[in-house]
């Protein structure tokens, strides 16, 4: 088919063997369907082209997707840095994007650390950390039930079982079994990251530890300081200080908008005695 009969999109992400794609608006299905051959004729690995119809949305952050082309199927196994994950794209978030955030972190994990992970979704984040450091112990803390499951399959796939444990529950609730318990923890549900920081907080060993905050922001000047100010006042009233070591932007989420990463360290709060 001549190129410009077939649909130019804004981009794609390539998941196992399903390649799920973001059309313009003004696309229509069998220019969607053109583009989607072309895709499986070019990339042998791609099975499967979805659409991604809407953003991340609700309480688990789904995207509504649909099949463009090929096999019919929303369940793919997706390889990121040597490690597996089945995922099923309709029913649990996963995103390719964040696997250079997983190995940065992970550079920063000592050995023996206990580390919890909030929004742990099929388990990329505790996956990653169990097989590339040599943490004592990682909990992914998680609600959405599918994304608990696949977790749980994804731990034995990648044989971490002795050391990787699913907590599934509101965060907000099953934190509490973890109190004081963790050197790090990493926050991974950037829509209510500042809401659980106190959960966070809260599961960090008496003497502190690291929190490694994501959530979004306006692309401005000021972006890190507006979230950074309501951390403080977070951390003070839980008598504890945070000193920010890295801040960075992790992708463009809009043409305004940014994800952001900050690495906080925590320590307890220390009264003056007058
Ligand atoms: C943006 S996704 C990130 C998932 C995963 N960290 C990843 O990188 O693929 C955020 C996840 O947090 C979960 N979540 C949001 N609020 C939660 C809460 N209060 N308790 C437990 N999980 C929560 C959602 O279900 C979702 O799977």
């Amino acid at each position: 088919m001549p190129e410009g009969l077939r649909a130019s999109p804004r981009g794609f992400d390539v998941i196992g063997s399903i390649a799920l794609v973001e059309f313009r608006r003004n696309e229509t299905r069998m220019q969607k369907k053109a583009f989607a051959c072309a895709l499986m004729e070019k990339n042998h690995g791609i099975r499967t082209v979805l659409e991604r119809v809407s953003d991340h949305e609700g309480k688990y952050r789904l995207p509504k997707v649909k099949g463009v082309g090929g096999k019919r199927t929303m369940e793919t196994i997706h390889v990121e840095h040597g490690c597996r994950f089945h995922v099923r794209m309709d029913k649990a978030y996963f995103s390719p994007r964040l696997s250079t955030e997983r190995m940065r972190i992970a550079g920063q994990v000592k050995p023996g650390e206990v580390v919890g992970v909030l929004g742990a979704g099929v388990g990329p984040f505790p996956i990653i950390l169990g097989k590339k450091t040599h943490a004592e112990k990682i909990i992914g803390f998680e609600w959405n039930p599918v994304a608990c499951t696949l977790m749980r399959e994804n731990i034995a796939l990648n044989r971490l079982d002795d050391r990787v444990s699913v907590v599934q529950g509101d965060a907000r609730r099953t934190y509490k079994k973890f109190m004081q318990a963790c050197d790090r923890i990493v926050l991974a549900l950037p829509f209510n990251s500042l809401e659980l920081f106190p959960c966070a907080l809260a599961c960090l060993k008496p003497n502190g530890g690291r929190v490694h905050f994501y959530g979004f922001s306006s692309k401005k000047p000021g972006m890190f300081s507006w979230p950074l100010k309501e951390l403080k006042a977070l951390a003070y009233t839980k008598r504890f200080s945070i000193q920010c070591k890295s801040m960075r932007i992790v992708r463009n989420v809009a043409s305004s908008r940014v994800q952001i990463a900050l690495d906080l360290k925590v320590a307890p709060l220390r009264m003056r005695n007058h």
